[in-house]
């Protein structure tokens, strides 16, 4: 009898934790969502594998820029986790942009692209670098020239948009560029947790997680890429420092031109966060607890306990997901009729 008591306190005490478990998890459901185990739909374009080669391909193709020198893989290199770990992302001519590069990994899920959600999708978003000044400089006539001086890449075309008379064109290459980034998708153990795997995240992730819920971070960063849909300022309750938030950058202000929008931009989709320093628009923050300190602050008008950053940052640890295998494609070779390359700044 004497023993059976603290057996039976034990038990309860081990069920309720279990009952936690389980209410966190239901909770967390509401909020986020798993990755999809398959690649996702999209839209007007139907993704199959010469798609995904070609687009495979466009994206590792440095002759899309001007330079030749600049791939999409240059800033979203998929060995760093999707973007290029600089501050500001270095383009054309070595000029510097004004914005750090997001990750292209589980990008298809984004509800919108771009720190201030100015292109509707990965289709919309391509033609954009390839035209920016300061990114590849080229021309949508120029890469259409380029594309068909390589008989290897007409027939890779022909494959993919089977029945289309233009195959060789600016919008399929957006399109085929798209059907290969909607592969990128990297399984997280948050993914196996909400899943149902218990021990899929440690006891300072399911911590961080609660935190992440209870502050009110999951108030902006929700859904299937805890983040990457909805728009705020950044400084809701308090404006960072004019070195994270650099005056001359109004993010949304700039789409949508109402007053409203200064300042606004989107809350950052967090999958693979751990991989992706610098923190913010600006690039300013190199240590994500000093990110996210920040974020406490800025957003929610709290200062963190040195545990509940650490905790915090082992839930978003818990975001690094599975890096896709990417096998480096072998590019057509130029013939006589490529564009060659031109490195001058216009
Ligand atoms: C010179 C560097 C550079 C190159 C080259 C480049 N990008 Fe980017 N990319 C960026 C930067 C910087 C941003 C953020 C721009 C912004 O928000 O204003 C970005 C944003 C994106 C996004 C949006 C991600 C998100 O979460 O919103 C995607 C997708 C993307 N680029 C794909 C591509 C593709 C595809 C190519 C090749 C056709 C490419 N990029 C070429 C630097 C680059
Ligand atoms: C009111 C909405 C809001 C709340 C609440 C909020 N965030 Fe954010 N978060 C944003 C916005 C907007 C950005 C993008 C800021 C920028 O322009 O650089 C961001 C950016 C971030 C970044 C940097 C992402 C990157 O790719 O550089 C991290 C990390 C982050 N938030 C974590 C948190 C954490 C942790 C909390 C809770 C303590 C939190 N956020 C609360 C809106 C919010």
């Amino acid at each position: 009898m004497t023993r059976s008591l603290p057996a039976a306190m034990l038990a309860m005490a081990l069920l309720s934790g279990a009952a936690h478990a389980d209410d966190l998890r239901q909770t967390a459901l509401e909020i986020f969502k798993p990755l999809p185990s398959t690649i996702p739909a999209l839209k007007d374009n139907i993704v199959t594998p010469e798609k995904i080669e070609l687009g495979k391909a466009l994206f590792f193709d440095p002759r899309l820029s001007a330079s030749g020198v600049f791939s999409c893989y240059s800033c979203h290199n998929l060995a760093t986790g999707g973007d290029d770990n600089m501050e500001t992302s270095v383009g054309h001519g070595w000029q510097k942009g004004p914005r750090n590069s997001p990750t292209v990994l589980n990008a298809v899920l984004n509800e919108a692209q771009f720190w201030d959600g100015r292109a509707e999708d990965l289709a919309a978003q391509a033609k954009g670098p390839i035209q920016a000044g300061v990114e590849m400089a080229n021309t949508p006539d120029q890469v259409v020239a380029t594309l068909n001086s390589m008989p290897a890449y007409v027939s890779q075309f022909k494959a993919a948009f089977p029945g289309d008379g233009d195959a060789v064109s600016f919008d399929n290459m957006a399109k085929a560029i798209e059907a290969f980034e909607a592969t990128l998708i990297t399984p997280a153990p948050f993914d196996a947790w909400l899943n149902g795997d218990d021990n899929a995240l440690t006891q300072e992730a399911k911590a961080g997680l609660q935190l992440f819920i209870d502050k009110g971070c999951s108030a902006c960063h929700s859904g299937v890429n805890v983040g990457g849909h909805g728009y705020y300022p950044f400084g809701l309750i308090e404006k960072p420092g004019s070195e994270i938030l650099p005056p001359g950058d109004k993010g949304r202000f700039a789409v949508t031109e109402t007053v409203g929008d200064e300042y606004v931009f989107r809350a950052s989709p967090l999958r693979n966060i751990a991989l992706t320093a610098p923190y913010f628009h600006s690039g300013k923050v190199w240590d994500l607890s000093v990110a996210v300190e920040i974020m406490a602050e800025s957003q929610l008008g709290e200062a963190l306990k040195p545990e509940e950053t650490a905790q915090l940052v082992a839930f978003l640890d818990s975001l690094t997901g599975k890096q896709p295998v990417i096998t480096v494609p072998i590019l057509p070779a130029e013939t006589a009729a490529t564009p060659r390359p031109v490195t001058e700044i216009r």
